[in-house]
């Protein structure tokens, strides 16, 4: 690249795709699921915000920063339950990882795969330590864009393959099965949601619809099951009955963004909740008893991001590869600092 140009390195979806193939969807879930679980080990040398969101009567547009003192990142995403009726996604996104010396940036990236990769690998990282040690079938309600990642990010780091899923689209059923067919998996397609949490040892809710809905209601859900609930991630967006998280030993990622965006939006500001790093870093203990319900309240938290990032700046690094990112000329290095003006008279 040019000398007046500081090259940024940029992984597109294209790359990303071609490297998740290449490192194995699995093994790329494993490893990433690692780097958000030495994150969240080194919580307190992280600046730490709840996000910037921006709502609307069709959605919410969100900025999440975050820095450890030598990395700062932030990622842009929207979250639009309505655009699939444009032949849109609900969620599409991308990240920028820059160095804090210098406040530069190194690595943009896509990040629609990537909240995809990060948030089923968190989910997985979240149920490792909540679920019961001897949990086996896993019911998916919503086959949207996150479900298949869902999927494998727990077959991955529990083992789980029986399925038991459903979705009120009969398109989602069928794209959800044919793009995990061959995959190892069992998988149940239920007629209800009822249905499909029936004999669950874990239920992850990752359904879009921008209300309070009930997605899961009190009397489908027995004891000892650990609930992974993603889609509830909005002010005024839930998916569980409020008496179910009553009853629920909760688990959120900061306190101070889930209390207003996540399932806990429904109880008052004293009910009791976990920050997860303080399990990962084994100063709360998770699952109590065998017959306690566990949730994980996710609702998506910066960390999770940067080290979605530092995964995938890591990555590229490796000589194996290089060739999944571009450069670009983002940012400028004119010969003169002080000269900006000098792109402008130059040919
Ligand atoms: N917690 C997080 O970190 C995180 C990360 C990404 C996405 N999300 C949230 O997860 C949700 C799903 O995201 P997506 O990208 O898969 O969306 P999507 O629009 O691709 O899929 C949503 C699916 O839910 C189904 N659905 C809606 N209402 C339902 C109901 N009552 N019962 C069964 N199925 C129902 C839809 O038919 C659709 O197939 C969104 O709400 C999104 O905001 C959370």
């Amino acid at each position: 690249m040019d000398k007046n140009y500081i090259p940024v390195k940029y992984t597109g979806v294209k790359n990303t795709a071609r490297l998740i193939k290449e490192i194995g969807l699995e093994n790329a879930i494993i490893e990433l699921a690692s780097y958000i679980e030495d994150d969240y080990k080194r919580w307190d040398q992280f600046d730490l915000s709840p996000r910037y969101a921006s709502h609307t009567p069709d959605g919410v547009l969100e900025l999440m920063p975050i820095s450890d003192g030598e990395k700062f990142s932030f990622k842009y995403v929207n979250g639009h339950p309505k655009n699939f009726k444009n032949g849109l996604m609900t969620v599409v996104a991308f990240g920028v990882l820059s160095d804090v010396k210098t406040g530069y940036p190194q690595l943009l990236s896509e990040m629609t795969l990537g909240t995809a990769l990060r948030t089923s690998a968190t989910s997985a990282l979240a149920a490792k330590y909540l679920s019961r040690k001897n949990s086996k079938k896993m019911a998916i309600i919503g086959l949207g864009s996150q479900s298949e990642f869902q999927a494998y990010a727990f077959k991955a780091l529990l083992g789980i393959s029986d399925l038991q899923v459903f979705d009120i689209d009969e398109k989602a059923i069928e794209k959800f099965r044919k793009n995990l067919a061959g995959q190892n998996f069992r998988i149940k397609l239920a007629s209800s949601a009822e249905a499909a949490v029936a004999g669950a040892d874990i239920i992850t809710t990752v359904t879009a619809d921008k209300k309070q809905a009930t997605i899961l209601s009190d009397n489908m859900i027995g004891n000892g099951v650990h609930i992974n609930g993603i889609g509830g991630d909005c002010p005024g967006k839930t998916e569980l009955q409020k008496s179910i998280v009553a009853r629920s030993n909760v688990f959120v990622e900061l306190e101070e963004q889930s209390r207003i965006e996540g399932e806990i939006q429904q109880m008052d500001e004293n009910f009791p909740v976990t920050e997860l790093w303080q399990v990962i870093k084994g100063e709360a203990t998770g699952r109590k008893t065998q017959d306690e319900i566990t949730l994980f309240d996710s609702v998506g938290f910066a960390l999770e991001d940067f080290s979605y990032l530092r995964f995938i700046n890591d990555k590229i690094k490796d000589a194996r590869f290089t060739e999944f990112y571009k450069e670009i000329d983002l940012i400028t290095a004119p010969d003169d600092p002080r000269d900006l003006f000098s792109f402008l008279n130059s040919e």
